[in-house]
């Protein structure tokens, strides 16, 4: 999977993908994050890429050509996400949609927002992270990167993927996990789980998962 990201800080995108799984992943060959600065297209030798919008008020409009000549530098026919609190929900759903292209753009935002005539001429799929606002797209587009990448073959270990059923399969929430020691601040690891019993640490465990679901989050069970 190639993730092309329109940004005005791709130091920061590379950094947050340089660690844990997304960075093993890249070193792997299995997704590539590719970074383009909107600012080496600005439109003057200041590296202007804003200006104030058109109909006065505050704030400041990014500018659509510099935008625009940074997507086509690409030179790819790709969907082009522009990360926004205007867009459809990100969920899981989507992001299985998306982690089956082989490439996506992804456009970051900066200001008050996007000359509208870029978004219209070039944007395919609009996306928000959730109902708050962001300063730019840069952290919303490491969320998307992020959840369609664990879903790209080869990127979890096979520890970390068969773990994987919680909001994809049974929508529910995951069970509660238990480590080593055996007792913490005098709280004991459900008997269960030491029984060496797996079907009935099975049941224990979606008995759990579904519970937990109706407590938390039950607008999740279908
Ligand atoms: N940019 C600013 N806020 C955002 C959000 N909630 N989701 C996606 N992109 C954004």
């Amino acid at each position: 999977m190639t993730f092309h990201v329109l940004t005005l800080f791709p130091q920061m995108v590379d950094e947050a993908t340089s660690h844990s799984i997304l960075g093993r992943a890249k070193n792997a060959g299995l997704i590539s994050v590719r970074c383009v600065d909107i600012r080496g297209f600005a439109v003057n030798r200041h590296g202007q890429v804003d200006d104030a919008p058109y109909g006065g008020g505050a704030g400041m409009v990014m500018m659509a050509p510099p935008v625009y000549d940074a997507y086509k530098s690409i030179g790819s026919g790709a969907r082009v996400v522009y990360l926004s609190p205007q867009g459809k929900l990100f969920n899981q759903r989507m992001a299985e949609e998306f982690s089956r292209e082989g490439e996506l753009i992804l456009l970051c935002g900066h200001y008050e927002g996007l000359d509208e005539r870029v978004i219209e001429e070039i944007v395919t799929d609009e996306v928000s992270v959730g109902d708050y606002v962001l300063t730019g797209g840069e952290p919303a587009a490491l969320v998307l990167m992020d959840a369609v990448s664990r879903l790209i073959p080869g990127v979890l270990g096979k520890d970390e993927s068969s773990r994987d059923e919680s909001f994809s399969e049974g929508n529910l929430l995951e069970y509660p996990h238990y480590t080593r020691p055996p007792a913490f601040m005098g709280r004991a690891v459900p008997e269960v789980l030491l029984s060496g019993h797996h079907k009935k640490v099975e049941e224990w465990r979606r008995a759990q998962a579904v519970e937990r679901t109706r407590k938390k989050r039950p607008e999740l069970i279908t």
